[in-house]
């Protein structure tokens, strides 16, 4: 049975995909914020292949997790699925950066590099990808006035190239990137209008299936449906640039 780690499994999307893979008899490695969060995880614990504790905001506790993750064993499938929406402010980080880079951008970026290299990722974007388009000048938001909508987009923008990338220089590993749609979580709230059971379906089918159609890489996917994503993330010189920097501000080198 393929063995799966879900980032940010406490709630939302990571959550309801986590209990459907368990459902299946899959092996899932679960991840809450902190110890006192993985309260949340509740009947799902218990049944878990593991529990693993880690602020994505912060670097430290990012690179714990990754040792975490590591010591369990190799995954098949790593679902970089956590995430923060509209930060009130920079609320900027113990390491200095903007939390929405931090958690959105940073950590996937790290978590990728640190663990052991899985046989499938699957990145969580948003549609909201395609208005992060630009440069990647002032990344961390040292210098523009703090826009919580654009730091989103440009963070989605960020692992939609991130999956492209990896699926470009990692041929032996399937990378992707999924829109789930605007669904009804914490983060979507209550008015959102698309059907979550879709916007949790298609990173499970990318995880574990092995239909012809779900063994692909380099996809940035819709309720199953490949969708033409920002010619940003999959621009190589654009790449290039996104991993630069993000190896400069982590101090690690993915590629
Ligand atoms: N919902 C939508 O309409 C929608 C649309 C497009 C894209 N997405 C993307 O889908 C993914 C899941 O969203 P969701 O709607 O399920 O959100 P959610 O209900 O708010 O759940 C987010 C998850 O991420 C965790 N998380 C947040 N900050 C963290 C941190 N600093 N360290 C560790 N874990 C952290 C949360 O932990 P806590 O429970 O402890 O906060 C929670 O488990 C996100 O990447 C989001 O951008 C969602």
């Amino acid at each position: 049975m393929p063995r799966i780690f879900i980032t940010g499994s406490t709630d939302g999307l990571g959550r309801a995909a986590a209990g459907v893979l368990m459902g299946d008899g899959h092996e899932v490695v679960l991840h809450a914020r902190t110890r006192e969060r993985a309260g949340a995880l509740g009947d799902l614990a218990p049944d878990a292949a593991g529990v693993v504790i880690g602020d994505l905001s912060s670097a430290a506790e990012t690179q714990q997790l990754a040792d975490q993750v590591n010591q369990i064993g190799r995954m098949d499938a790593v679902i970089h699925n956590a995430g923060v929406y509209l930060e009130p402010s920079r609320s900027t980080t113990a390491d200095g950066h903007a939390k929405t880079l931090a958690v959105n951008t940073l950590a996937p970026y790290l978590l990728t590099a640190l663990i052991d290299r899985p046989g499938r990722l699957i990145y969580l974007s948003s549609g909201l990808h395609h208005a992060g388009a630009g440069s990647l000048r002032d990344i961390d938001w040292t210098g523009r006035s703090w826009d919580a909508g654009q730091a989103y987009a440009e963070s989605k923008l960020h692992v939609t190239a991130l999956a492209l990338t990896l699926a470009r220089v990692w041929p032996d590993v399937l990378s992707n990137a999924v829109d789930p749609g605007w669904v009804p979580t914490k983060m979507g709230g209550a008015a959102a209008t698309d059907d979550l059971e879709m916007g949790y379906l298609t990173q499970t089918w990318l995880a574990v299936s092995n239909d012809a159609t779900a063994t692909v890489s380099g996809g940035y996917w819709y309720h199953r449906q490949r969708q033409p994503p920002a010619p940003q993330a999959r621009d190589p010189a654009f790449q290039d640039q996104l991993m630069d920097r993000l190896a400069a501000l982590t101090g690690v080198a993915l590629l």
